[in-house]
């Protein structure tokens, strides 16, 4: 065991999910070292009678991975760890990673992951630690890691060689117990135990054509095992299902524009019924129906309504649980079922005190996130299984579950703007003018809409009364439109700003626009109250949900 003398580094802030960077910058000297003696200086490696505590360890398998895992196993070897369960090969999906912390009753685990960004080595790479309910560290924990890697002089190391991460069983690291296992057979038990397999091959067998594009991430070994080995969905229908360090040079994240050939065969003569996508940690989903793309705040929203209708969930729900960005079609949902709704910050961690207390079953965001109380990430293949359990009992298209959800609850016209890689200053002084315009906005007319409410979103954890504030900037109009502004806290590259845009139609009529012209008006109205292409030099943004 070696104790290295290093120096704080810069910038080992985890964001909205974890320590993202460059991977150049996570292979620099002492960068990993540095983050993950932090990770263990503050969660300690050792119960307090000085027993070793387990981890669980994997990762998306993008570039590096396999280098960062060994450096973090020896690293627990040299903490104190008794012993650390690690994906065959250091891979697992994250929702998989989450499940495992669970089922073992771990102390926690460590995940390398960017997620959906894309990897390779010039592109990203993070790391984040994972509680003992399986969920992303809170707020109060990140902050205390950042802290330490601000002071920080010391880490400690085992001089070791590589673990063989290849072979599935027990292995020995100085000391510390290193169980390899099989990232997918226990998570396909999990979904086995929510989920009507039977009905699910009784549907494919019966000739339901689907068409799962794991984008050369995570997900793949995981999708091929669940719906063409034990659903009996044709050989084939996972396509990019070879996890790739750089992800083949796709972009891994599942929304219509990076997953633009599914997209184009789902709208194509020959669609198949139903067509999904993963991101790079299989956190991530998009659902596509023959001709008709599911918005993922309608995803929550349906599978919300219809969750009873799968095994895992026939007992009803607690209650539904939305990033604040996420369209309110949910809450609808929600109140029709007179069950709990919350309202949350971006990102996964705020969710996992709901789960934790009952409070909510369901929890989704409008980035690609749907998730449950069976683990405490969001999980792609999960939200794929629900939506097929869906069809397989109501035997009706996509496209007629979301003309029967809109006819009943009203539509939520829904769509996200962002404009990358802006300098840090720009937004900034954008989000300066905005935040001090806010009070003056109330009673303004735009676009043909009345201003009700504008503010910055606060909120207070229900369950710890935890505050976090300036969640993002909310203009909301008198007819049940709104816009949020706010800037992304995963990106590695200048700002990027995020715009929210939604809109209300009750029905009957009105109920299938195309959502960027229904969304003219406030587009329009979300452009002049920001003096967005003044302050960033844009007028179009880069990618379109
Ligand atoms: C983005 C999404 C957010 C999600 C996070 C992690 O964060 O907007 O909903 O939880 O990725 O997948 P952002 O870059 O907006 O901070
Ligand atoms: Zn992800």
């Amino acid at each position: 065991m070696t104790t290295v003398q290093t120096a704080p580094i810069a910038g080992q802030k985890p964001g909205t999910s974890g320590l993202r960077k460059k991977t150049p910058v996570f292979m620099g000297r002492h960068y990993l070292e540095n983050f993950v003696q932090s990770i263990f200086d503050v969660v300690g490696a050792r119960h307090a009678d000085g027993a070793g505590k387990t981890f669980v360890l994997g990762g998306d398998g993008r570039y590096f991975n396999d280098r960062a895992a060994q450096v973090i196993l020896r690293m627990a070897a040299a903490n104190g760890a008794a012993r650390v369960i690690v994906g065959q090969g250091a891979i697992l999906s994250t929702p998989a990673a989450s499940h495992l912390i669970r089922l073992n009753q771990t102390d926690g685990g460590i995940i390398m992951s960017a997620s959906h960004n894309p990897g390779g080595p010039q592109e990203d790479f993070g790391v984040k630690f994972n509680m003992p309910n399986g969920g992303p560290a809170p707020e109060g924990v990140t902050e205390a890691m950042f802290q330490r890697t601000v002071e920080i002089t010391e880490y400690r190391i085992l001089e070791a060689h590589d673990v063989d991460l290849s072979r599935i069983g027990r292995h020995e690291l100085g000391g510390m117990i290193v169980d390899v296992v099989d990232p997918v057979s226990d998570y396909a038990a999990l979904m086995e135990s929510l989920f009507d397999f039977a009905a699910l091959r009784a549907m494919f067998a019966g000739g339901f054509r689907m068409r799962m594009d794991s984008m050369c991430a995570v997900t793949g070994p995981y999708a091929v095992q669940i719906l063409e080995s034990r659903l009996g969905a044709a050989k084939g229908t996972v396509i990019n299902a070879t996890p790739l360090p750089d992800f083949g040079g796709m972009h891994p994240d599942p929304n219509p524009t990076w997953a633009k050939a599914l997209m184009d065969e789902m709208f194509g003569p020959d669609a198949p019924d139903f067509g999904a996508a993963s991101d790079g940690d299989g956190d991530r989903n998009m659902v596509v129906g023959r001709g008709i793309y599911v918005s993922p705040s309608d995803s929550l929203a349906v599978l919300a309504a219809n969750a009873h209708l799968a095994p895992g969930y026939k007992a009803g729900l607690k209650g539904v649980a939305r990033s604040m960005p996420t369209s309110a079609a949910a809450d609808r949902v929600a109140d029709a079922l007179g069950i709990a709704r919350y309202e949350t910050p971006t990102g996964w961690k705020f969710f996992g005190n709901l789960l934790d207390a009952g409070r909510a079953t369901i929890c989704g965001e409008e980035s690609f996130g749907t998730g449950s109380d069976h683990v405490r990430e969001k999980d792609g293949l999960w939200a794929i299984l629900l939506w097929l359990n869906i069809l397989a009992v109501r035997k009706q298209s996509v496209a007629d579950i979301l003309k029967d959800h809109w006819a009943k609850y009203g539509r939520n016209y829904y769509s996200r703007h962002d404009f990358e890689a802006i300098a840090t200053d720009r937004a900034d002084a954008m989000f300066a003018a905005l935040r001090a315009s806010l009070a003056g906005l109330p009673g303004r007319q735009i676009e043909g809409m009345t201003v009700s409410a504008a503010d910055d979103f606060a909120y207070t954890d229900p369950v710890d009364g935890s505050v976090s504030t300036k969640q993002g900037v909310r203009v909301m109009f008198s007819d049940g439109s709104r816009i949020v502004y706010r800037l992304s806290g995963t990106g590695t590259e200048g700002a990027t700003l995020r715009v929210y845009l939604e809109r209300y139609a009750a029905g009957p009529d009105g109920l299938d626009l195309d959502a960027q012209v229904a969304l003219a008006p406030v587009i329009r109205a979300a452009h002049a109250l920001a003096g967005i292409t003044a302050h960033t030099g844009r007028s179009e943004p880069e990618v379109i949900t």
